[in-house]
């Protein structure tokens, strides 16, 4: 089979693979039908995550078929057409009994990491019966894609983490996918405003049609005069950071009012500064998480009601075998206006 492999830090290649096979009974094998792109996969390329080795085959989401499932899979047959998650849970440790699947002892985030990923033609999925879901007939298999990673990142680490209320103010620091993933299902819960901030103007106009309430451009306008100016002084009940640098997160701290939360989801390679000096006497939370996915089966409902459209976050779409040209494209995303884009297994 064809596979997308990482050679070491910048170098790629779209070569031929042998197709992965069984090795313990909970495993699927999933013939790959739509596949994306990750901000994290860049990462790796970028030799940031040294965990991932030469040989790897990349790849932490998409939809596919059943080929083959191991003898100890119950809930799939062959032909089953299945959301991969990006989480592999074992279903059976004592964090995956807790419902933080990220921590499995087993699995976690290991697909396109630790073991070979969904940017093939075939992948392996372990654990299966807790790490795929089952896609409802006439669903639009495209959209689920958004639902291997983003969507239950944006929800679970910004959304639940950030206790969002009816009638809550919220900023949201950071309008790449995952940002907007936040910025689509925090609409779930009322809040009054929703304000998005970036640095791209074209990101910025995307929030709008999703659902933003406001925009502020922190690299033209004074975000802490702004968000003060649009919440009556005070800030707000809310800053979620979707970027990963410090001066994000510092931010959030800038812009939080009393009894507020920060939830912070970006991948941060830097250490940060809590200004205790001024938060000490606040009330507010701040909260970190690693996705657990445990929110799919609730957002795969809501995409299938239509409640959530998440098709909106894909702007590109390429055949498989044009994954590198695909690459080109989604790490260019201030030139060619990229957010999601979907690779077809034809
Ligand atoms: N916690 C988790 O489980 C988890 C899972 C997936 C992704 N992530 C992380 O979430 C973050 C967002 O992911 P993404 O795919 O949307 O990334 P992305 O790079 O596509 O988006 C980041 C956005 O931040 C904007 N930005 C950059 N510098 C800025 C600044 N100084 N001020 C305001 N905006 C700025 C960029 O213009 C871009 O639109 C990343 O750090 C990613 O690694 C975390
Ligand atoms: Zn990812
Ligand atoms: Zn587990």
């Amino acid at each position: 089979m064809k596979a997308l492999v990482y050679n070491g830090p910048g170098k790629k290649s779209w070569e031929t693979k042998p197709r992965p096979a069984i090795l313990d009974a909970t495993d699927a094998i999933v013939k790959v039908y739509k596949t994306t792109i990750c901000g994290t996969d860049l990462h790796i390329l970028k030799g940031d995550v040294p965990e991932v080795t030469p040989g790897r085959i990349l790849g932490h989401e998409g939809v596919g078929v059943i080929e083959e499932i191991g003898s100890a899979v119950n809930n799939f047959k062959k032909g089953d057409h299945v959301l991969i998650s990006c989480i592999s849970s074992c279903g059976k440790c004592d964090y995956c009994k807790k419902g933080m699947y990220s921590h499995c002892e087993k699995g976690g985030w290991i697909l396109g990491h630790l073991i070979d990923g969904t940017q093939a033609e075939y992948v392996r999925t372990p654990f299966a019966d807790n790490s795929l879901y089952k896609i409802p007939q006439g669903a639009d298999e495209e959209a689920l894609v958004m639902l291997s990673d983003i969507l239950p990142t944006g929800f679970e680490c910004g959304v639940l983490n950030g206790r969002i209320s009816p009638g809550d103010t919220v900023a949201i620091v950071g309008a790449g996918p995952v940002g907007l993933a936040a910025l689509l299902t925090a609409q779930f819960y009322t809040p009054s405003e929703i304000i998005m901030i970036d640095v791209d103007d074209n990101r910025l106009e995307v929030a709008k049609k999703f659902g933003a309430s406001r925009t502020i451009n922190s690299s033209k306008e004074n975000v802490v005069d702004k968000v003060k100016s649009l919440t009556g002084n005070k800030g707000v009940d809310c800053a979620i950071e979707a970027v990963g640098i410090p001066a994000t997160f510092e931010l959030c701290e800038s812009i939080v009012t009393a009894g507020g939360h920060i939830a912070n989801i970006g991948v941060h390679g830097k250490s940060v500064e809590l200004h205790l000096e001024t938060l000490w006497a606040q009330n507010i939370t701040i909260t970190t998480r690693l996705v657990d996915t445990v929110t799919t089966p609730m957002l795969l409902k809501t995409v299938t009601s239509k409640k959530l459209d998440p098709q909106q976050l894909i702007t590109h779409r390429f055949p498989l075998s044009d994954i590198i040209k695909a690459y080109d494209v989604f790490s260019n995303p201030g030139k060619e206006r990229a957010l999601k884009v979907i690779m077809t297994n034809e």
